[in-house]
């Protein structure tokens, strides 16, 4: 049983379906008026040192609605913008928390959160990996096809945090996964690793990454923490749009998938976003209710 939800590989194939039922179940509960108070008298705390609009809010009404209290705690206020080091940090909320969130830049920072921490750590991105957003993008797509196993997803563009989180989940959904991503923008070596001799395509020909593909993902070419390469990035990744005529290389009811916030007219473009707005709205949505989820299987 999983102990923290340090990336995606901390998760097996099983453990990942029973978060992604649990995940429908307290959809079900919550869109029906069914309580479901399974962490009263539990507190989560939420470390950002980035910003955010769907994580943070998400696992506050989560924790809410889980019976349990949630605490922003913005690195900017915290001690550790001050230096503090995180062993001390850890080891002072250890004592006073159920469960820490944390989004931050480092993943080793995460790992060291965890490691001197026994309460379970969540999280919430890094610079490596996104492992909340994969849970609900695979909720997302299980509710639209009505299953995982044997479908093709392709992710186009940076082989950022979505990247690396998406491969392991999508593989370890068993699903086909194909990435297309400029020479340069590979995704992580242990995630390539990972996915070694599996179902896995690794392209610099965009269109070969989509064709057939039941869902499409793509994200930022420059993620947070990346502003300052963003105009040598613009030029590098120009033309690696999922637009109409990439869209023409997919299964005809192909879905499209982005983690948000988008960029129109450069990863995507405005009228592929509109039309897959359903989708991709159902999607943030759906953050709520995979970390409830998660929370619940590690906090209750
Ligand atoms: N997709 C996502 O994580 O959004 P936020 O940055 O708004 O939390
Ligand atoms: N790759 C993006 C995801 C944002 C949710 C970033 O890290 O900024």
């Amino acid at each position: 049983m999983f102990t923290d939800l340090l990336a995606m590989q901390d998760l097996s194939s099983q453990e990942l379906i029973e978060v992604l039922n649990l995940a429908d179940q307290l959809k079900y509960e919550k869109k029906n008026g069914i309580p479901h108070p399974h962490l009263a008298g539990k507190t989560l705390g939420m470390i950002f040192q980035k910003s955010s609009t769907r994580t943070r809010v998400s696992f506050e009404t989560g924790m809410y609605q889980l019976g349990g209290t949630a605490l922003f705690l913005s690195s900017n206020d915290l001690q550790i913008g001050r230096g503090e080091p995180i062993e001390d940090t850890a080891r002072v909320l250890d004592r006073y928390l159920d469960g820490i969130m944390i989004r931050t830049y480092a993943q080793s920072d995460v790992e060291k959160l965890a490691r001197y921490c026994n309460i379970p750590i969540i999280n919430g991105l890094t610079d490596y990996c996104h492992p909340c957003q994969v849970l609900a993008d695979l909720m997302t797509i299980r509710e639209h096809k009505g299953k995982l196993e044997g479908l093709k997803m392709c992710y186009i563009g940076d082989g950022n945090n979505m990247a690396n989180s998406l491969i392991v989940g999508g593989l370890l959904a068993g699903m086909s996964v194909s990435v297309a991503t400029p020479g340069a923008y590979k995704p992580h070596q242990q995630v390539l690793d990972f996915a070694s001799g599996k179902d896995f395509l690794m392209t610099e020909d965009r269109f070969e990454a989509t064709k057939d593909a039941d869902v499409v993902f793509t994200d930022v070419w420059a993620s947070m923490g990346m502003e300052g390469e963003a105009e040598q990035r613009r030029r590098d990744f120009a033309g690696w749009i999922v637009d109409g005529k990439l869209m023409s290389y997919t299964k005809k009811d192909a879905m499209v998938q982005h983690c948000l916030p988008a960029h129109r007219g450069e990863e995507i473009a405005a009228d592929v976003f509109e039309a897959h707005a359903a989708e991709i709205f159902d999607e943030a949505e759906n953050r709520l209710h995979a970390q409830k989820a998660v929370m619940v299987k590690l906090m209750a």
